[in-house]
């Protein structure tokens, strides 16, 4: 057979295969051991070099072509392929799963979502703020001044010098307190808010964490006193430990923020040697609170003869560990998929207070 026929016919079979395994049949018939390109090359061995010189570009020729149409047939029926299997394996994420959804709700998610829904029943909105704050709202508006020792005690994580903004050193916010500030600045009074969210320390052992998390609660308005703050703490705290018999205990504290200052004890009992939140054989410290400083809502640039309030403050995967039993906070912060499969809330098991908030 002459090269030209050869080429025409290799050149048809490659034009006609219409899938891969056909291709690559034909690439096997011409170019592999026993082929018929394979075996035109072999024959040069035994040419006179006069007759090398006219045959063998013409048999490398044949050769180059079979190759450059073979591989840009391959990239078609490749395309091809792959254009077929999109169309085909389409998945319609509006249908049902056929097995229940395997994931679960972070504790300290599903907590946020009871503090959000007990909260919004006593009409708080929640507010936010930014992790990377100023020195001005996380500490010196909340009557925390530079040589204040209350800095050292946050252990705070500060940006370099070159990041300030406005002449203001930038730091991780070290509590929600910021949140506070920024919401008496934008906003006008009354003002009821809470404000969950990442904070950073810089400590780590088994109940500290680089980061964790708090929520903020607030309140400015007219006539605002302590019985207000008990009674909002009282029913908060039997609302999420879904407990009529909580006991609080008010010590006296002290926050720069806050004057007077109270730390917010809960009782509990001992049930087959486990500590249970209700009665008062013992106590534990869950919050921090007080009345809003006068020097607080100054530098907010409102009226502190007109304007009163109770803050408090709280951390948030602490309440998680007492309600729901972990001791340990790191594993929190891990993503074992089996601390969460075991720790972890169904997506359905939205909380709401007629369902009882853990529902
Ligand atoms: N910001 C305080 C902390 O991180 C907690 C706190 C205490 C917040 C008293 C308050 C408060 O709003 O009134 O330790």
């Amino acid at each position: 057979m002459d090269i030209e026929t050869l080429q025409t016919e290799l050149m048809a079979a490659i034009d006609s295969s219409d899938t891969l395994e056909g291709l690559e049949a034909v690439r096997v018939s011409a170019l592999g051991k026993q082929g018929s390109v394979s075996a035109l090359l072999k024959t040069m061995g035994g040419m006179s070099p006069e007759e090398r010189q006219t045959q063998g570009p013409v048999i490398n020729g044949l050769r180059e072509s079979i190759t450059s149409t073979l591989a840009a047939k391959k990239a078609e029926l490749e395309t091809a392929e792959l254009s077929r299997r999109l169309a085909t394996e389409r998945i319609d994420m509006t249908l049902p799963a056929h097995e229940t959804p395997r994931g679960t709700i972070h504790p300290v998610s599903q907590v946020m979502d009871e503090l959000a829904e007990i909260f919004a029943d006593m009409g708080f909105a929640v507010a936010e703020g930014p992790e990377i704050e100023d020195d001005w709202h996380n500490f010196t508006a909340l009557n925390i001044p530079e040589t204040h020792p209350a800095r050292a005690m946050h252990d705070t994580f500060y940006f370099p010098d070159d990041m300030a903004r406005d002449g203001q050193k930038m730091v991780l916010r070290t509590h929600t307190s910021p949140v506070q500030i920024r919401t008496m600045t934008s906003q006008e009074p009354p003002i009821r808010i809470i404000a969950p969210g990442r904070v950073y320390r810089s400590d780590s052992d088994a109940t500290h964490t680089p980061m964790f998390h708090q929520i903020e609660g607030l309140v400015i308005d007219k006539g605002i006193h302590l019985g207000h703050l008990k009674w909002t703490l009282e029913t908060f705290l039997k609302a999420y430990f879904e407990r009529e018999d909580v006991v609080l205990r008010l010590r006296p504290s002290y926050f720069p923020f806050t004057e007077p200052s109270v730390e917010v004890d809960v009782g509990y009992s001992v049930i087959n040697g486990k500590r249970v939140i209700g009665g008062s054989e013992g106590w534990m410290e869950v919050l921090g609170s007080g009345m809003v400083h006068r020097k607080v809502i100054e530098a907010c640039g409102l009226d502190p003869d007109v304007w009163q309030g109770f803050a408090f403050g709280t951390g948030v995967d602490r309440l998680a560990m007492l309600k729901y039993g972990m001791d340990d906070l790191r594993p929190f912060f891990d993503g074992d998929n089996r601390w969460l499969q075991h720790y972890g809330f169904n997506a359905l098991d939205v909380p709401t207070l007629s369902g009882g908030v853990g529902a």
